[in-house]
């Protein structure tokens, strides 16, 4: 694509046509640039899809921009604006326009968002900012709503002066508001909406909300929503309504207010539902009476009004005849009408009342000096099928907008050229002050005027031949009669109309309720009856009910009334720096990024924006300030680069003669250099961007060169660092090396030279001799010594002197051992046999029990006697002691263990070599003689206590009775003895079991024995418990 065909400023384009233009917008939408310049005008092309270029970030990148420098973007016409406002005290104004639809609302919230983002911060200034801001959603609640053109489309036009400090801090504001389109509120046409805060209350109001409102949540309940539920694809009312609700806490409405005005908006909804049902009077007259009386009702709970004074006003018409009040009864038809101018009424003035309580939110407070920001977001132009007084008049609004625009952008470019002091001639345009005469002065709506104030019979017909009449040759005024006049046959002009050529298209206005809504009345008795009512503010609206101030006098007709706030609305802007956003609508389908060219050419037609450019373009296409200019170009003349000393203008001069241009392409202003053709521009564009990309490869060269240079050196010298370090170890090495082989040399011949001067005077093996000689000694006297000297000759003393020098030690040790050796060969010689055997015993026990259980460390000191009883010296034992004659091996007595209930009692006990001998100590009769071949097995705890079980062979005799349990006194050496001896006769011991638990036998069954550590116990005397039959518990300690 040829840079032609994109760019950023139409006034560049070449060649100019409506072509090259509309492709270029075109061409510039496909890549999602949808805002073009012509001059500083900015054209927006809706995207109906959200682009992300509203960032903060976006918003950081045309702050203080140059405005020709970046991307064409609405941010960059806002920040214009309010520089110019700030830096030179310039009054602004920023007019949107475009046919509904096209983006002016939205556009009107960026350049808002824009402002309030860029001017400072602060506590007061954040606050009203928000409160500037929010006014938006609730403005939107209650003034949008759904049409086919346009979902969220402004139903008001709305004119908002944000003003400033001389700081450029935001103060507040004023709203003014334009003609809302009431007839909405009553009827409107299938597939569009009534105004947003209807759906929103019911939507998003809370159960107890719509309860206190008497409301129900179906829309389909009501009569003005046309008894259809309508939720809208992509807007969600309930979320909407919070939006709003917080925006007026935001503003500053109380809690109080916000009821009231949500009260008043319900009267109005409800009002729809009101039905009238036809009666004849006695008179015969035709007379209507509510239908229904519950809907009537509730309006009159809500607002405190007597019903029946709501009825009569409904129903019936107070006409003064002759000085005298009568009262008529009014027709359904009548009565509806009424209904509906009341319901109208009610909903316009509320919404001129939410304005002005915005406005007191944010007014500044008198005397501050200020500067003013002005934003203009009208509703667009509109054609549709059947047009309307609404229509007109929008469109009259449209027509003046127009003429502010062609006025505004002639004068400008016009007092440019003078003040800069350049030559020029005026170019052709459409001038469409002939329309606006048309239409206000002597005009159309003076004609109605009139026609609404003439006493008589009135009717649009007359109102209709009149304009015929006064208009019959007038260029944009056509009607059927005009037409037949001219003898023009039109099928698409009917009878009851009239068609205006407006700058935007040719527009056909049916009559028919012009006159009605001109007059805009609402019958007395009805705005008496709110004014009666107890709500505050609905009687406030209808200060004119009060029966006290009762004028005569017809108010202002609402021609009458826009055309005044219109005049005022110009006036005001004229006295501004106006800034222009020109939105166009792509498509009629609300698709995202559709471009219709066929559509947007027509909007291209009648917005003029061919011409806008030819103005622009007919002096010189492109201007700018010789400094910023100087500063842009300067790179393209040696003169100039890098530094230019003189004056900018001086400086542009130079420059411009270095590359040549035509002289006719230049003009020189006092402070701006003018260019002719945009050619010269590109052309001066192009050769920068040439310019620039070789000076970008002179610094990228110097910046490379430098780099590698500075990476070369500090290389070099980390290598000369590194090879220093490195010799200088390679070095202290070999000095080392070099040092301890010197050493070792000297070292020898140092030795070498001693040796030859002793050997002078030594025989040789002297040493050696004496060496041995004195070495002999040594050991002859630590052996004589060691003799003298000999530790005692006691087994248990270990005792040994240690070795006078080291290289004796291991002699020493030797001797040591054997002389050990010697001294218990020495005491086991000396002996008896029967300490021998006790020893022996001993060293049993040992081995049985060392480590094993606690008592045996106990058992050390105790010497194994055998024989407690004293059998032979005892004659009551004699029959005992012929039992076990020279075969005992121990004597003592016990304890036995009844395994029956753990009860002990004393026994004498007998081993012998082949037996084991329970006796009754009293009679010394032996009760029990087992064999030791008997015994199984043995169990012993491992504490320190004396229980023993003795596990018996089944099949033995003794063991029928089962197993026995002993508690001994001496159990170590009775356990070793038994043990000892059952080795000695059968070569085979049975095992010993220490143990925690352990089962024996009864003489039916078994016995599981636990034992149980326990302070209940004796030190060495258990507890025997018995647990159940098969249980038994030994406390030990
Ligand atoms: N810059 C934008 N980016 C994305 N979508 C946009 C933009 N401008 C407009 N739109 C879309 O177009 C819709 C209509 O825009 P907007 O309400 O501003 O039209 P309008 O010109 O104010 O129409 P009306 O005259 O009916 O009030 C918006 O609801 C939004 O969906
Ligand atoms: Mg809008």
């Amino acid at each position: 694509v040829p840079l032609a065909e994109a760019v950023g400023d139409l006034v560049l384009l070449d060649p100019l046509t409506e072509e090259s233009l509309l492709q270029t917008l075109q061409e510039r939408f496909r890549r999602s640039n949808i805002y073009t310049y012509i001059g500083n005008v900015v054209i927006s092309v809706n995207p109906y899809r959200s682009l992300p270029i509203y960032t903060p970030e976006t918003v950081q990148e045309y702050r203080n921009c140059n405005f020709f420098a970046v991307k064409p973007h609405i941010y960059a016409i806002a920040d214009d604006a309010y520089r110019s406002l700030r830096d030179r005290d310039r009054d602004q104004c920023i007019l949107i326009t475009g046919e509904s639809g096209a983006g002016k609302t939205e556009a009107s919230k960026l350049v808002m968002s824009y402002v309030a983002a860029v001017c400072s911060k602060g506590e007061e200034v954040d606050k009203v900012k928000e409160q500037l801001l929010q006014s938006n959603p609730v403005l939107e609640a209650f003034g949008n709503a759904k049409t086919i053109r346009n979902d969220n489309s402004s139903r008001f036009g709305k004119y908002m002066d944000v003003e400033f400090d001389f700081k450029g801090e935001p103060l507040g504001g004023v709203i003014s508001n334009y003609l809302l389109e009431k007839s909405r509120i009553v009827r409107h046409v299938k597939g569009e909406r009534n105004f947003h805060i209807f759906y929103q209350l019911l939507a998003g109001g809370s159960a107890q909300l719509l309860q206190q409102l008497k409301l129900r949540q179906d829309c389909r309940h009501y009569g003005y929503l046309n008894r259809e539920s309508s939720g809208l694809p992509g807007m969600d009312d309930a979320a909407n309504f919070r939006a709003m609700q917080d925006a007026m806490k935001v503003i500053g409405f109380s809690p109080a207010e916000v009821t009231a005005l949500l009260e008043v908006t319900a009267v109005v909804l409800k009002l729809g539902n009101v039905q009238l049902s036809s009666s004849y009077q006695a008179s015969g007259m035709e007379a209507s009476s509510i239908a229904e009386p519950q809907e009537l009702q509730e309006i009159c709970e809500l607002i405190g009004l007597d019903p029946a004074v709501l009825e009569r006003a409904l129903c019936s018409r107070t006409v003064k005849a002759r000085n005298e009040m009568v009262l008529t009864t009014l027709s359904v038809p009548q009565g509806y009408y009424g209904r509906d101018a009341l319901a109208k009424n009610i909903y316009s003035r509320l919404f001129d009342w939410l304005v002005n309580r915005i406005n007191t939110s944010i007014q500044v407070s008198p005397g501050k000096q200020r500067k003013v920001m002005g934003v203009l977001d009208i509703y667009g132009f509109e054609i549709f099928q059947d047009n309307g007084f609404e229509q007109f008049i929008i469109n009259y609004c449209n027509e003046k907008l127009q003429q502010i625009f062609i006025l505004m952008t002639l004068k400008e470019e016009q007092e440019e050229y003078v003040r800069e002091g350049i030559q020029w001639t005026p170019v052709e345009f459409f001038d469409n002050s002939i329309i606006c005469n048309l239409i206000e002065n002597c005009g159309i709506l003076a004609m109605l005027d009139e026609e609404c104030l003439r006493p008589g019979v009135v009717n649009e017909d007359t109102f209709l031949t009149k304009l015929n009449q006064l208009f019959a040759t007038h260029k944009h005024y056509e009607s059927k009669e005009t037409q037949n006049a001219r003898r023009v046959m039109d099928a698409t002009l009917p009878s009851q109309c009239f068609r205006i050529h407006h700058y935007a298209g040719k527009v056909t206005y049916n009559v028919t309720g012009f006159i009605e809504k001109n007059n805009d009345l609402l019958f007395r008795d009805l705005s008496q009856a709110m004014w009666a009512s107890r709500h505050e503010l609905l009687r406030s609206l209808f200060p004119e009910g009060d029966p006290q101030k009762v004028s005569l006098k017809l108010p202002p007709t609402a021609g009458f009334q826009f055309k005044a706030s219109v005049a005022t609305l110009m006036k005001n802007l004229y006295s501004k720096n106006p800034n222009y956003i020109r939105c166009i609508k792509p498509n009629e389908t609300k698709t995202g990024m559709l471009f219709t060219p066929e559509l947007v050419l027509a909007q291209i037609r009648y917005l003029g924006l061919m011409e806008n450019v030819r103005v622009r373009r007919a002096g010189y296409a492109f201007r700018q300030l010789y400094d910023s200019f100087l500063q842009r170009y300067k790179m393209l003349s040696p003169r100039t680069w890098p530094h230019w000393t003189g004056s900018h203008r001086e400086g542009t001069k130079v420059l411009l003669e270095d590359l040549a241009f035509p002289p006719e392409e230049l003009a020189f202003g006092h402070t701006k250099i003018f260019i002719r053709s945009p050619r010269t521009l590109f052309d001066l564009e192009r050769r920068r961007q040439e310019r620039v990309a070789e000076l970008a490869t002179l610094i990228q060269k110097t910046f490379r060169g430098w780099r590698c240079r500075t990476q070369y050196q500090l290389m070099r010298k980390s290598q000369i660092i590194i090879s220093a370090w490195f010799r200088g170890h390679m070095q202290k090495n070999r000095y080392k090396q070099m040092k301890r082989s010197a050493l070792i040399i000297q070292a020898y011949a140092r030795g070498w030279k001693v040796r030859r001067a002793y050997r002078r005077y030594f025989r040789s093996g002297a040493s050696t001799r004496l060496a041995n000689f004195i070495y002999q000694r040594l050991v002859q006297k630590f052996l004589v010594g060691l003799a003298r000297n000999l530790p005692p000759l006691s087994v248990m003393d270990r005792t040994w002197p240690p070795a006078p020098y080291k290289f004796l030690a291991d002699a020493n040790q030797e001797l040591r051992s054997i002389f050990y050796r010697w001294k218990c060969k020495k005491y086991r010689e000396q002996l008896t046999p029967q300490r021998r055997a006790l020893l022996q015993t001993k060293l049993h026990a040992s081995e049985l029990f060392k480590d094993k259980k606690a008592l045996y460390s106990k058992s050390l000191q105790q010497p194994f006697q055998g024989e407690y009883l004293g059998l032979t010296q005892n004659p009551k034992y004699q029959k005992l002691h012929a039992v076990a004659k020279d075969k005992l091996v121990m004597a003592d007595t016990v304890r036995k263990v009844n395994k029956a209930n753990g009860k002990m009692v004393p026994r004498l006990l007998l081993l012998t070599t082949e037996h084991l001998v329970l006796a009754d100590p009293k009679a010394a009769q032996p009760k029990m003689v087992l064999s030791l071949g008997d015994i199984s097995s043995i169990s012993v705890t491992r504490f320190s206590d004396g229980f023993l079980a003795l596990h018996l062979k089944e099949t033995s005799t003794g063991g029928a009775k089962g197993d026995f349990l002993l508690i001994s006194d001496h159990l170590i050496e009775l356990v070793t003895r038994l043990h000892k001896t059952l080795m000695d006769t059968t070569a085979q011991a049975p095992p010993l079991h220490i143990s925690d638990q352990f089962s024996t036998r009864l003489q039916k069954g078994a016995m599981t024995i636990t034992v149980v550590e326990s302070a209940k116990a004796g030190t060495n005397i258990p507890v025997c418990k018995k647990k159940g039959s098969h249980k038994m518990e030994i406390l030990v300690q």
